[in-house]
């Protein structure tokens, strides 16, 4: 008997199937682009008309992919993009890549998804694979998703009969060029057997490697635990940054010792607080549901604790070494180094360069940052600085009493920083190669 799942099977192996991508941000836009490669017809939406737009005539607004990405989306030819969620009515399959925030008392918003989902059940067909990238919780697929699915169906729908639904968690680390889409291996967890059979065939078209396991929980528990596995490290190293420094010992140096170490050693490095989508706020994702099941989550707690204290030890490491060189920090003017979160990108999302600015500005000093990067801010979530890159010249540098390196961005002319500034506070250990010529001018923090 031919089914709805070996309908959509058949048309996933071909090709021939439709496949809507909802949100077009840092995860959804590679994804659109690599279902698209692989020889699927493509549908992107996103609320942000701006996103369908561009990529209308080719153009790419996440510049750490290439122009190269959006190009082949000019001609039209099996790829369409809109606002329009009633598009939704044609695809065959949906992969919902939409936010997954915080609010404000640290309680996952799954607001974004929920929404996505009654677009989909009140437009989607029956037979539609319906799989979530968003990282959260587990049971999210199951337990919000799902139902929200269902309830706005304007008829009934039977998981794994005429609704197929599976788990998939995104693994995009922007900026980096050792993996693509396609070679990052991909977890599919389904809520049922068909729908992670069915999955698994979307993703065999993009990705070389397809991991099927054993439900969507463990999917989702997986992509948290891979999150929480960093943070956790991140505040480790953080944790003994501080140990080691009032004896002298350099950190960065006993890293690099410790990771000649063949097993048993995976090298985290400190910094200056935590930044991007995942790590400083996925695994509060998992300590709120802990809470509903009144199982402590000690570790995670801690590790937040640990990183979220790291722009204020680092302001307080600078205000020690201006007041060291008689500049009082609320005289002092500071040029920040790096604003994006993460080097020789643009995401400045949850960025600690924020969170460093804001402290430096409370304790009254000038603040300028140079980020070829990011030319200038807007509001954010929990900052209101609107604030214009400068050019990192020599005036710049030896204007400053102060430059923070707060993210190592390789366009940044580090001999001239050694040249020119008077006091570097170095939180990524940019400055090594010069720490002889800077003496005393350079602090590592
Ligand atoms: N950025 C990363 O490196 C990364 C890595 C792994 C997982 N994730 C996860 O992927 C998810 C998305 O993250 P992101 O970084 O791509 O976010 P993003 O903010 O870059 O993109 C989200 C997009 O969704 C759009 N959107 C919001 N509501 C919508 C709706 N109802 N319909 C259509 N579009 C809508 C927004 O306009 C935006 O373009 C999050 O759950 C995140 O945790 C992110």
């Amino acid at each position: 008997m031919k089914t709805l799942a070996h309908d959509l099977r058949q048309r996933l192996q071909s090709r021939d199937a439709l496949v809507a991508v909802v949100g077009l941000g840092y995860v959804g836009l590679p994804l659109l682009a690599a279902f698209h490669r692989a020889g699927f017809r493509v549908l992107g939406i996103d609320t942000d008309p701006a996103k369908p737009d561009a990529l209308r005539r080719g153009l790419n607004y996440l510049p750490h992919l290439g122009d190269d990405l959006a190009r082949p989306f000019a001609s039209g030819q099996r790829f369409e993009a809109t606002t329009d969620h009633a598009r939704l009515a044609d695809a065959d399959a949906v992969v919902v890549c939409v936010p997954t925030p915080l609010g404000p008392h640290h309680e996952p918003d799954l607001s974004y998804v929920t929404r996505t989902a009654r677009d989909i059940g009140r437009h989607a067909r029956p037979g539609v694979l319906v799989v979530l990238e968003s990282t959260s919780y587990p049971g999210t697929t199951r337990h919000d998703l799902l139902p929200a699915l269902l309830d706005a169906s304007p008829s009934p729908r039977t998981p794994g009969v005429d609704l197929f639904v599976a788990f998939s968690p995104e693994r995009e680390d922007p900026g980096r060029t050792t993996h693509t889409t396609r070679t990052i291996p991909k977890l599919v967890g389904g809520l049922d057997d068909p729908s992670r059979d069915l999955a698994v065939a979307l993703y065999s078209g993009p990705v070389d490697t397809v991991i099927p396991v054993a439900s969507a929980e463990v999917a989702e528990a997986a992509k948290i635990l891979e999150n929480v596995f960093r943070a956790v490290n991140i505040a480790l190293v953080n944790e003994v940054k501080t140990i080691l420094e009032p004896m002298g010992v350099d950190v960065w140096e006993v890293i690099d010792a410790a990771a000649t170490k063949p097993f048993g050693f995976m090298p985290f490095y400190p910094g200056p607080g935590l930044g991007g989508h995942c790590i400083p706020i996925d695994p509060y994702y998992l300590a709120w549901k802990a809470r509903e099941h009144h199982t402590p989550a000690r570790f995670i707690e801690l590790a937040g604790e640990i990183n979220t204290a790291m722009p204020a030890r680092v302001i307080d490491r600078l205000a020690r070494a201006l007041s060291d060189r008689g500049t009082p920090v609320k005289d002092a003017r500071v040029l920040v180094l790096g604003l994006a979160y993460k080097p020789d990108i643009a995401d400045v999302r949850e960025s600690p360069s924020l969170e460093l600015i804001r402290l430096l500005k409370d304790r009254g000093a000038r603040v300028e940052y140079s980020d070829p990067h990011v030319p200038r801010t807007h509001r954010m979530r929990r900052h209101d600085l609107v604030m214009a890159s400068v050019p990192l010249t020599p005036k710049a540098l030896a204007d400053a009493d102060a430059v923070l390196i707060a993210t190592h961005h390789s366009a940044f002319d580090y001999a001239a920083v050694a040249r020119h500034a008077r006091l570097v506070i170095d939180t990524r250990n940019a400055m090594a190669p010069y720490a002889r010529e800077m003496g005393d001018r350079l602090v590592r923090a």
